[in-house]
């Protein structure tokens, strides 16, 4: 039998990459961040100046992508990028090679390639809907915008890195209206997903909560 997996899916800053990397912390499983991977393809395509709207030449770079996950740090070929791909700019880009369908194929063997045992964590879009649609538990988690944007300010200050929360509205509203209205994968729960508002939870709360649906699960 497959390890078991729990998909964590929702829109940006819905807080679902500390939920999901605590959940997997609790339960000592592996996780899986593939908003990372779509990151880590814009990244090099702009290194390698190939534009963010050519699909051919994006999914061939994405299907050998040279990354690697090391203690909760990235690496693209041998740079440390475990920052840079978190930056709004670099959340944007790859916001746009993400509706792109031979790089959402490309990326595939990739991400399924992270189920081992005992079990996987997966966060993103279609963790529960495309890529692990058998999982055991899948968590769809939502929240206001005005949360949403707050928490990601935080994040970035916390960072060093500036931000601005009228620009952070304005992205979040723009990289969910095309997350949500593009035609391959689209962010939407899978009809099995337990959706969960997190505004008015701490990150802890959210955890407790998924441990216990999965508890349940058993
Ligand atoms: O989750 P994160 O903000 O890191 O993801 C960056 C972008 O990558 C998202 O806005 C989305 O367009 C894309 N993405 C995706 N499918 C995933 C994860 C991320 O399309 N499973």
């Amino acid at each position: 039998t497959r390890s078991p997996v729990i998909t964590i899916d929702g829109p940006t800053a819905s807080g679902k990459g500390t939920v999901a990397h605590r959940v997997a912390k609790h339960l000592g499983f592996h996780y899986l961040d593939s908003g990372a991977l779509y990151r880590l393809t814009a990244l090099m395509a702009g290194r390698q100046g190939i534009a963010l709207d050519d699909e051919a030449a994006i999914a061939v770079m994405a299907r050998t992508l040279p990354c690697r996950f090391v203690h909760g740090h990235v690496f693209l070929e041998e740079a440390d990028v475990t920052d840079a791909v978190r930056a709004e700019e670099v959340g944007v880009a790859a916001s746009r090679i993400a509706v792109l369908p031979a790089v959402r194929q490309a990326l595939v063997d990739l991400q399924v390639a992270f189920r081992n045992k005992p079990g996987l964590v997966a966060d993103g879009r279609d963790m529960g809907t495309v890529i692990f649609p058998d999982a055991s538990l899948k968590v769809f988690l939502t929240a206001s915008a005005e949360a949403r944007a707050s928490r990601r300010y935080k994040q970035l200050i916390e960072k060093g890195i500036s931000a601005n929360m009228e620009n952070l509205v304005k992205d979040l509203m723009e990289r969910d209206a095309r997350d949500s209205a593009r035609a391959t994968a689209p962010l939407k729960p899978a009809p099995d997903a337990i959706i969960l508002d997190t505004s008015e939870l701490t990150a802890e709360e959210a955890v407790s909560k998924v441990l216990v649906w999965y508890a349940q699960t058993q």
